[in-house]
């Protein structure tokens, strides 16, 4: 494992969609490592492979205090419910808190690093972090949401 820079905002990467993972191979472990060891590193609750400047549709998140790490390769979410306004921040954007909008619950289709099918199922913050990282897979950061700004 080996932690990685993570990259800020105003950098392109950022704003690129990122591709999906086709080979689930060793490389993808290594990668999906290093992005756990970075996350739990910068203390956060979500980090995407393109944060790390990795074009790749990968995310990796922490609940818990750490007890639970979710690994989610090529997600899609596939039921959406509710709304939920909660401040949200990155760790691309560093002392930055904005309130965005929400699904209040999120199902998530994605895969584990060696290929098999998961299904996520969250509410709340979960189902926000998931939505959150999803996005930054689209090039979409959270301030681009941010409804602070808007009066
Ligand atoms: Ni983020």
């Amino acid at each position: 494992m080996a932690r990685r820079k993570i990259y800020q905002v105003g950098d392109d990467t950022l704003r690129q969609v990122s591709k999906p993972v086709t080979e689930f191979d060793d490389k993808l472990s290594q990668l999906m490592d290093d992005m756990i060891d970075t996350l739990i590193y910068a203390d956060g609750a979500g980090l995407a492979a393109p944060q790390i400047g990795v074009l790749k549709r990968i995310f990796v998140a922490t609940f818990d205090g750490g007890r639970t790490i979710i690994e989610a390769v090529n997600p899609t979410i596939v039921q959406a419910k509710g709304k939920r306004v909660a401040a949200e921040g990155c760790l691309s954007i560093p002392n930055v808190s904005e309130k965005v909008e929400r699904p209040r619950h999120v199902v998530v289709n994605a895969f584990d690093r060696h290929g098999n099918p998961i299904k996520l199922v969250a509410n709340g913050f979960e189902a926000s972090c998931y939505c959150h990282e999803i996005d930054h897979l689209d090039g979409i950061l959270f301030t681009d949401k941010s409804i602070s700004k808007r009066r």
